[in-house]
């Protein structure tokens, strides 16, 4: 909260830089890497201090040394750019790193950082050339360079060595690398990167499978991407491989059961090749990253990242891969133009997912795993109906001066992937799936609009197949449109039953449901729909009965200790200790901090974050210093 008057502010100049004479009519037309659609900029970026309408990176190279001593990446990335309008500034964004010396072209150049905005950090002005072809930064990381997050070997699995990983999206590349840091622009970028020998380097690029003798890697990333999407991580790595064309990297220890539980990978990729079209990446791999990765999955390009929460020994979770492989077509291939367009990214990955899943599992769990999301969704659109800013619950966001984290709600992945079903069930499944493909195809390596998107809806889909079909109430009006389809399991509804009875226990008996007798989605919607009548002393059954507390799946547990918060039971908190030391995603960390808080445990909370705090990535510890009340 504090930032957003500051942002405000240097949204106000960035407006008035942005925009000065950057008519898009007027730019170069002699363009050869350039599309036309990357050229005209018809819309702000509201999060980047850039000006693209003149200058842009086609590549970027790094050449950066990972120094765990003081936990800072040094070296130089050298942009070359392409420029548009003659201009004789370059505006990059920066946050928190320490700029040494830019050169253009080999010759030592002037520049000036200005604004310093908590959130979107400074632009970095940098004097050059019509003529400039590179732009060559030095420059270090610092401590406030929130898009690494640097381990000490306590907080690795095998605790001997030390580990570092990135978070780029939203707008955290900035703070490790300088760069035009907005999604609008693609580029292609290579490493050197100089580690410690023992370790490996991996990225968002062609990766090694092995150590190097001398710490030293060099990566290609030859397919245009976001900037958010480049990705770093350096740890006591190994390499098992999945498939043909897939395999998974972990610390040694974690290998074996990351194998078990990912086999099914390589069936993914082709149950989403058969969906819609080629994958067009080479490889995918995953890292699984130690437990403080703050996000279940991020969809980094060759390389998935992805929290260790999902192997849960009984391969439960994996609609988590599902999920950040459809981002391969969804978000990768076609990307949201802003971040108020991130529903693209999203609800067409939710939907994408959950094809997969139906694919390879069949439409009875895919509806079970889609039930489990409307329910969020349910929650969390009443939520921000009665909050601050209702307008949220729209497909179409207005994120200017806000951190874009604040879209990544259910807004974004679940209607926008309930408008998508909707959509499916008027065009039926044939007529939609052809769409879908032609739509990813049609644009592939390029940004998206959601009013483009709706364009190319109507002109593709809607009019030659006369249907009628609302599209305005889904993205331009609040909440859920009462033509939501709506997803039926009967396996679920059977759980519903036995949750809300007063003796649940007895019930359970009675009926011989034991641990086996339901899939892991099924308890989870039963721990999340243990109804009112049940109280203390049945929670206390329930838990010597079935061991929720300490289940092992971090979905069925992290549910279990937000209603045993909200219902008082204390038969929890050794465990739950246990579990708020160890893990760092945020999925679950926020809405077990906000029931303690909103439950009287406020001091047992602050006690064990003070703890805990030191093991979260910053994304994690914002949150919840928010909701502790803590400043940093
Ligand atoms: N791209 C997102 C993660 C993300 C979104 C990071 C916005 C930063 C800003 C990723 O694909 C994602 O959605 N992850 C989910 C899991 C998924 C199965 C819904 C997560 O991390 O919970
Ligand atoms: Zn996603």
């Amino acid at each position: 909260m504090r930032f957003f008057s500051l942002a405000i502010l240097s949204l106000i100049s960035i407006l008035f830089i942005g925009c000065d004479g950057s008519n898009p009519e007027e730019v170069n037309s002699d363009e050869d890497s350039l599309s036309s659609e990357q050229v005209q900029v018809t819309d702000m970026q509201p999060h980047s201090y850039a000006n693209l309408q003149e200058v842009r990176t086609t590549h970027l190279h790094l050449d950066l040394t990972a120094d765990f001593d003081t936990q800072t990446l040094s070296g130089s990335v050298t942009h070359s750019i392409k420029n548009l309008t003659e201009s004789e500034v370059m505006i990059l964004d920066v946050r928190n790193l320490e700029i040494q010396k830019v050169e253009i072209d080999g010759e030592e150049t002037t520049y000036k950082i200005e604004g310093d905005d908590p959130l979107m950090g400074s632009g970095l002005y940098v004097d050059i050339k019509p003529s400039t072809e590179k732009v060559k930064i030095y420059y270090s990381t610092t401590d406030g360079s929130d898009g690494l997050q640097w381990l000490n070997p306590q907080q690795t699995a095998g605790k001997k060595h030390p580990y570092m990983y990135s978070q780029g999206q939203a707008i955290l590349t900035r703070t490790w690398i300088p760069c035009q840091d907005a999604p609008r622009n693609r580029i292609t970028y290579s490493a050197d990167l100089q580690v410690p020998s023992e370790l490996m380097a991996v990225m968002s690029a062609t990766n090694p499978t092995e150590k190097s003798e001398d710490g030293k890697f060099h990566f290609e990333m030859n397919n245009k991407i976001p900037s958010y999407l480049i990705a770093i991580a350096v740890g006591d790595l190994t390499f098992a491989s999945l498939g043909e064309r897939s395999g998974v990297y972990t610390e040694p220890s974690e290998l074996d059961n990351c194998v078990y539980e990912l086999v099914d990978v390589e069936k993914m990729i082709d149950a989403a090749e058969n969906l819609y079209g080629e994958y067009k990446w080479g490889r995918y791999d995953i890292i699984v990253l130690p437990p403080s990765f703050p996000f279940g999955g991020m969809e980094n390009p060759k390389l998935t990242f992805a929290t260790p929460t999902i192997i849960s020994g009984d391969r439960s979770l994996v609609s988590l891969i599902a999920h950040e492989l459809a981002h391969s077509w969804s978000g990768n291939l076609v990307t949201n133009a802003t971040w108020d367009d991130f529903w693209l990214n999203e609800g067409f990955t939710v939907y994408f997912e959950n094809r997969i899943m139906e694919a390879i599992y069949g439409k009875e769990h895919a509806d079970m795993l889609m039930s489990i999301e409307v329910e969020d969704l349910e929650q969390e659109n009443d939520d921000i109906l009665n909050g601050e800013f209702p307008e949220d619950t729209q497909l179409k966001l207005d994120l200017d001066g806000r951190d874009p984290d604040v879209g990544m709600t259910a807004i974004a992945y679940v209607k926008g992937a309930m408008f998508l079903k909707s959509l499916e069930a008027a065009a039926g499944r044939e007529t939609w799936d052809a769409f879908l493909k032609g739509y990813f195809d049609a644009h592939e390596f390029q940004v998206m609009t959601t009013e483009e998107f709706v364009d190319y809806l109507h002109t593709n889909l809607l009019d030659p197949n006369s249907i009628e079909f609302n599209t305005d109430e889904w993205i331009y009006e609040e909440g859920i449109p009462a033509s939501c389809i709506k997803i039926e399991s009967d396996k679920f509804a059977k759980v519903e039953e036995v949750a809300v009875q007063i003796h649940v226990v007895e019930s359970m008996k009675d009926l011989g449901i034991v641990k086996e007798a339901w899939s892991t989605q099924e308890w989870i919607h039963f721990v999340r729909n243990i109804g009112e009548d049940v109280d203390v002393e049945d929670m206390g059954e329930l838990d010597a009965l079935f061991n929720f507390s300490g289940w092992g799946n971090s979905e069925i547990m992290a549910a279990w200790y937000v209603v045993s918060i909200e219902k008082g039971y204390e038969g929890i908190y050794e465990d739950l200790e246990g579990f708020l030391m160890e893990v760092g995603r945020r999925k679950f960390l926020e809405p077990i901090y906000q029931a303690l808080a909103d439950n009287g445990k406020t001091d047992w909370a602050n006690a064990v974050y003070a703890q805990a705090r030191p093991n979260y990535h910053a994304i994690s510890y914002g949150t919840i210093d928010d909701i502790l009340g803590w400043e940093e």
